[in-house]
């Protein structure tokens, strides 16, 4: 394994802010982000596939008032986003390692207000459809651990996950929901906040326009 990921791994060990498996907090957070790790009430925002933690990092600078969490499966990404959070002493940031499909294993029903999706992986081919972070699989769990009013946002460069994620939208009761194709040439713009991910950058720079997308459950009837 390349050094610099071993250095990594061990400074994920050590950083309090970055809840893995092998550290005891791991097994009892669930239902407890309030109490155990932040120690606050604020409303808790969730980055799926987080990669480098920029939106993490990036919203809780501008979002004092709320407590963010990345939640990636690759350490030593989410080191990146971790040790900016430890270095600028960001109090209202954390990190979680593990698989999505999981994230009912640490987050109690409506215990998130927000959901931001960045740059998933688009999984275009049609065996991988459940795979897709926005297939029902995936909304159903998101569902079911945000609050009511709760907000999911998704941010793509990638066309047919974007019409994708809208078809299967229909299937369920929602509202307030708001698209662009082309974020940067929308009255939506603002709901960037002024953020670029490194995955977003790349795209950007192969000319493609950033997709964007929020929306909030209603109640099942
Ligand atoms: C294309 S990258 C985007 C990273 C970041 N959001 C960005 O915009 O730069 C997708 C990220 O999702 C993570 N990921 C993909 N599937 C995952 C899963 N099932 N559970 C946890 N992380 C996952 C990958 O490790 C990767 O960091």
């Amino acid at each position: 394994m390349a050094r610099q990921k071993l250095i990594r791994f061990a400074s994920n060990a050590q950083n309090a802010n970055l809840i893995e498996p092998g550290k005891p907090i791991f097994e009892t957070i669930s239902g407890h982000w309030a109490t155990d790790f932040f120690k606050n009430d604020n409303p808790i925002v969730v980055e799926l596939g987080c990669g480098r933690g920029e939106y993490t990092v990036g919203l809780a600078r501008l979002f004092p008032e709320k407590n963010f969490i990345g939640v990636d499966i690759k350490g030593a990404r989410i080191w990146v986003g971790s040790q900016q959070a430890i270095d600028e002493q960001l109090s209202n940031v954390g990190f979680l390692r593990t698989r999505i499909q999981n994230i009912d294993r640490f987050f109690a029903p409506q215990e998130i207000s927000e959901i931001w999706i960045t740059f998933p992986d688009p999984r275009p081919r049609g065996r991988d459809v459940k795979r897709r972070l926005t297939s029902n699989r995936f909304l159903n769990l998101y569902r079911s651990l945000l609050k009511p009013g709760g907000i999911v946002h998704l941010k793509t460069d990638h066309q047919d996950l974007f019409e994708f994620t809208l078809e299967t939208l229909q299937q369920y009761p929602i509202q307030n929901l708001q698209h662009t194709a082309d974020l940067e040439q929308s009255p939506l713009r603002h709901l960037h906040h002024g953020i670029h991910t490194k995955y977003e950058a790349i795209f950007v720079a192969q000319g493609y326009s950033i997709k964007y997308l929020q929306f909030q459950f209603l109640p099942a009837p």
